[in-house]
């Protein structure tokens, strides 16, 4: 199969990546870094998140957030609801765009959302409904659809499963989550198989965290199936609180840096977006996760 000629990156560093955080982040760099992706060309940063604050008090300052951000036209600014009380916060705050998140693991639903996977599925369908009333897509997560850290393996076809109830419900993309990072071209080809035996290969899109160092690999894997649509953090921020050892996303600069060589468009200025990389490290005391964005930086 060709590769695709364009790919779809969204940033979920805001997110994904400072969830994680253990300091505070004060909200003015939040809102700076989610200025400066869109700035670079992303045209999708996942911003914030409207859990509980007691679960994830990182993600506290969701409302100020999201209504302080100076918006790119051309980008949106999707923000986590997994329950209706998140989604009316969600859209009061001004949200245009909200994502659910499942599991293909019944251990990790119950730490993550503290719920069963059905039971999930049955709180996100009035989640799905309100938004279709207003108009807001809403896209799906899957996560732990390779492995998860209370359970070991998983059945792709689990995921496949969770992933095509999401599809029907009404989500126009679901995302596949290596939540710990555990997968291989192997492992990810047998998953991507699975899931489009139920959804179109345009549907989905890889969200791979890259604690073994295989996301890179995974994405070209991906990529050689058609796959179309990444998920990547900003200097390879984050992890998950709910999955203690896993590290962050795949590093937004090694993903476009990956494509560019690949000759596919993404529309994104790779010397901004390693400089952003660069910046965020510094603000928050933490190592640039991105090789590529390392090397970049140290050129300038
Ligand atoms: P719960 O405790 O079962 O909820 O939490 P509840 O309905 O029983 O309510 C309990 C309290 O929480 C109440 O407050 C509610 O008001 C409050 P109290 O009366 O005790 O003061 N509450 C809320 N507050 C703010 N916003 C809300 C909300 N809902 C209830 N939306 C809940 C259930 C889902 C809320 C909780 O488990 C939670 O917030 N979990 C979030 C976990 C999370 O954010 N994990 C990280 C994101 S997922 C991820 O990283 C994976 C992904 O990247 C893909 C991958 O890598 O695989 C997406
Ligand atoms: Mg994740």
């Amino acid at each position: 199969m060709p590769l695709p000629s364009h790919v779809k990156i969204v940033e979920v560093g805001p997110r994904d990546g400072l969830q994680n955080e253990a300091q505070v982040v004060p909200t003015v760099i939040k809102i700076e870094l989610i200025e400066r992706l869109a700035d670079a060309g992303l045209r999708v940063v996942e911003s914030t998140s409207f859990v509980s604050p007691k679960w994830v008090p990182q993600m506290g300052d969701n409302s100020a957030v999201l209504r302080g951000i100076k918006r790119h036209p051309a980008t949106v600014y999707p923000v986590l609801t997994p329950n209706l009380q998140g989604f009316d916060a969600a859209i009061e705050a001004g949200a245009t765009e909200v994502a659910i998140f499942g599991a293909a693991s019944e251990s990790f639903s119950r730490k993550n959302i503290n719920c069963t996977i059905s039971e999930s599925l049955k709180r996100f369908e009035p989640v799905v409904s309100a938004a279709s009333a207003l108009e807001i897509p809403v896209r799906g997560y899957v996560s732990c659809v390779v492995g998860c850290p209370y359970e070991g393996a998983i059945d792709p076809n689990k995921a496949a499963e969770v992933a095509k109830t999401l599809f029907d419900m009404g989500c126009y993309e679901v995302s596949l989550g290596d939540t710990i990072g555990v997968g291989n071209p192997a492992s990810v080809m047998k998953l991507i198989e699975a899931c489009t035996r139920h959804l179109p290969i345009e549907k989905l899109a890889g969200h791979y965290h890259d604690t073994y160092g295989m996301a890179i690999a995974n994405i070209y894997a991906s990529l050689q199936m058609g796959m179309a649509i990444f998920d990547s953090s900003i200097a390879g921020l984050g992890g998950c609180p709910y999955a203690k050892g896993a590290s962050g996303n795949v590093a937004t600069e090694d993903v476009v840096y990956l494509l560019q060589g690949l000759g596919i468009e993404t529309g994104i200025d790779l010397a901004k977006l390693a400089d952003v990389g660069g910046w965020i490290s510094s603000a928050i005391n933490r190592p640039n996760g991105a090789k590529a964005g390392r090397a970049i930086c140290s050129r300038t």
